[in-house]
């Protein structure tokens, strides 16, 4: 069974996926993390994320920069979504997605296009959003619980600067797949939406 979960920043994707594999007990990828060890490593050879040729040598990156607690910063996320507008990088970070999505058994993979490109033969497909000011308000609240000092509109910003990239890039920019099931999250508690999300799946498979 191969689960994607498709979605804007801080929409609940990530936590929804993580859930869905830990309840059908399936291996999960959190593809975002390959384009921000992308965006990272351009940045420790000091190039420039905004030009192609940086960005695709930095896609060799090793394997350990995935545990790197510098992947999960803001400046990081931003980063990714500057190197993943690169046609060239996208189709670098294609075959590991494939082949995990593809793995014997099944799996759960979540990111942007994982329903209309890495896996569009998936059994289940979620697109998971909520508006951009509740995004922005769940990733003021968690960065400053970790004691980041922002404010609110900076992160809107943010939001709206990433959702814009995202959405707006010519190679699989970010879109609801026409066979995907719409689950907005903004109205709901993260335990709500995981229990919505498990039985879309399950009337799917
Ligand atoms: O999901 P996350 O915020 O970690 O992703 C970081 C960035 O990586 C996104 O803003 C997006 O630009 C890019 N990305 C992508 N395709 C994916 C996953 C992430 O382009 N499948």
């Amino acid at each position: 069974m191969i689960i994607a979960v498709d979605g804007p920043t801080a929409s609940g994707k990530g936590t929804i996926a993580r859930a869905l594999a830990a309840h059908f007990g399936l291996p999960v990828l959190d593809t975002g993390l390959l384009y921000r060890a992308v965006g990272y490593q351009t940045q420790l050879n000091h190039g420039d994320a905004d030009k192609a040729e940086d960005a695709l040598a930095a896609c060799d990156f090793p394997d350990s920069l995935l545990d790197d607690p510098a992947l999960r910063y803001e400046t990081t996320g931003g980063l990714a979504s500057r190197v993943s507008v690169h046609p060239a990088v996208r189709k670098a970070l294609f075959q590991r997605q494939v082949d995990f999505a593809n793995q014997p058994g099944g799996a759960v993979l979540d990111g942007r296009d994982i329903g209309t490109v890495i896996a569009p033969h998936a059994d289940a497909k979620l697109f998971v959003t909520a508006s951009p000011e509740e995004r922005a308000r769940r990733r003021h609240a968690e960065m400053h619980s970790r004691g980041v000092e922002v404010d609110y509109a900076t992160v809107l910003a943010d939001i709206h600067a990433r959702d814009a990239r995202d959405s707006g890039r010519a190679d699989a920019p970010l879109t609801q797949a026409h066979d995907a099931d719409l689950l907005d999250t903004g109205e709901m508690t993260i335990d709500a939406a995981v229990q919505r999300a498990i039985a879309l799946v399950e009337a799917r498979t």
